[in-house]
């Protein structure tokens, strides 16, 4: 397996696709069909460059290279990490064999399956964010932009490639399909619910990275443990680049709270709508959302699809290997939290097999307190007595065993009526979207920053923030 990345190919690729004809030919098919769903859904703008990493080798060091790209031009391609020959299976009933360099014929249908769900995805933050381009705070913001939709782009690629390498006939029927249905289409939409709302300003921008690809990021570590080897092996560069899109998350809103914050002790009010900035409780309102619709991605709490992917080894958990147990789970239990009719909490004991999207999700809020943790520190620092938090998870769900209950933040679980008249004091009104974009102007001269967040700490590769990082027309 060559670790070096072949350019010369039509598409760039460490997989050796031009000693499979039939395979590159297939994919140097569905080439120019990406091609054009990027020209119609991708981004609006149009430059004469951004400075983009690329990648070119897929080893520790140096798999990235900077340089400015004309977008439509980007070098989307087929990247796998490096094989290991002795990697064994480490959960489920075939644990210690060693991995599957071929699709088993009883696991075909769950596997495609699951890489269709993964792979639906990635070109749907890209339609999601498809305007934004036109309302960025900074040049350096725009190029993080671009940076993340290219790569979601790449994502794309990398689950199409094991579809047509993989799946014959009906992963290529798949890989037409994953460009055919588009965020929020009434006809054909997104798989996943989140992944058809819009993404309609730049501090919904940052909490998706934040929030969504978040959870991208704990579904990939999954697939990595995959006994499926080339899934396995995709994911695991898939998540290099996916560290990015949670870096521009975390810092994004990092500026956003640092600004605010500012633009409160200078004022002496919370009220600083009308000097340009985002109150705190606009972005609490906007952590809630996008909380808990991310909350949703990680399906039921109980599963037996879940289990079944486990024990067969397609879906592991977060960090298996660090797991101490016997990673089949064919004993022991996890305590469930319900909600019940009469407004109260109880508990109930599930087989832990069962709850593994809970497992996940737990490693996910973990993770997501962090966050808050860090813009608390920053509200602190600033002798701000306001605090963030994240809302009980059985808050604003649509999918488990919260969905048909209204939930507060702190969790209470209370009845319609109360549920319709605090609403507005937990999720976004339709006055403070119009309010956030009302605040998104597009400031495109090198080293200029919009009113409403503060600029990076550092620029991108060692550049200063006043470097050009996108030549516009
Ligand atoms: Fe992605
Ligand atoms: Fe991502």
């Amino acid at each position: 397996m060559p670790e070096k990345i072949d350019y010369d190919d039509k598409i760039p690729n460490n997989v050796n696709l031009s000693g499979d004809r039939r395979l590159q030919r297939a994919l140097e098919g569905w080439q120019p069909k990406f091609l054009d769903w990027w020209g119609e859904m991708g981004p609006t703008l149009r430059t004469n460059g951004v400075y983009l990493r690329t990648a070119v080798a897929v080893g520790r060091d140096g798999w990235a290279h900077f340089d400015h790209v004309n977008v439509p031009d980007y070098r989307w391609g087929i990247f796998l990490a490096e094989r290991d020959a002795d990697r064994r299976i480490g959960f489920g009933e075939h644990a210690g064999e060693p991995v599957w360099q071929q699709v088993p014929g009883e696991y075909r249908a769950d596997l495609q399956r699951l890489i269709v769900i993964q792979g639906d995805t990635e070109p749907a933050s890209v339609e999601q964010q498809k305007l934004l381009g036109l309302t960025a705070p900074s040049l350096y913001d725009l190029r993080n932009l671009f940076q993340v939709n290219v790569e979601e782009g790449r994502h794309l690629w990398a689950m199409v490639y094991l579809l047509h390498a993989y799946f014959g006939k009906e992963g290529r029927d798949e890989a037409e399909g994953l460009l055919l249905r588009n965020s929020g289409s009434p006809d054909a939409p997104r798989i996943l619910g989140a992944f058809n709302e819009e993404t309609a300003d730049w501090l919904a921008f940052y909490m998706f990275t934040y929030f969504t690809d978040r959870d991208g990021k704990y579904q990939l570590g999954t697939l990595k443990e995959s006994a499926f080897d080339p899934l396995s092996r995709t994911c695991e560069f898939m998540l290099k680049e996916e560290a990015h899109h949670m870096f521009v998350g975390t810092t994004g809103v990092d500026r956003v709270v640092t600004r605010s914050a500012q633009l409160v002790r200078e004022n002496d009010t919370l009220e600083i709508g009308a000097c340009g900035g985002i109150p705190l409780d606009v972005i609490q309102k906007y952590i809630n959302f996008h909380f808990t619709v991310s909350l949703d991605l990680f399906g039921g709490e109980t599963s037996t699809n879940a289990a079944n992917y486990y024990t067969a080894g397609l879906k592991g958990r977060w960090q298996e290997g660090r797991r101490k147990d016997d990673h089949r789970l064919t004993e022991g239990g996890t305590v469930l939290e319900k909600p019940t009719a009469d407004g109260t909490w109880t508990t109930d004991e599930v087989q832990t097999l069962l709850a593994l999207n809970l497992d996940l999700r737990g490693e996910y809020i973990a993770d997501c307190r962090t966050g808050v943790k860090r813009w608390n520190r920053i509200l602190e620092e600033n002798g701000i007595g306001f605090r963030f938090s994240l809302p009980h998870p059985g808050f604003n769900r649509a999918v488990g065993l919260n969905a048909g209950f209204r939930v507060t933040p702190d969790g209470t679980i209370v009845d319609e009526a109360t549920w319709a008249a605090n609403r507005r004091k937990w999720l976004p009104t339709t006055e403070d979207l119009a309010f956030v974009r009302s605040l998104m102007h597009p400031v495109y001269e090198r080293g200029r920053i919009a009113s409403w967040v503060a600029p990076p700490v550092n620029g991108v590769n060692d550049k200063p923030f006043d470097y050009e990082y996108v030549y516009l027309p």
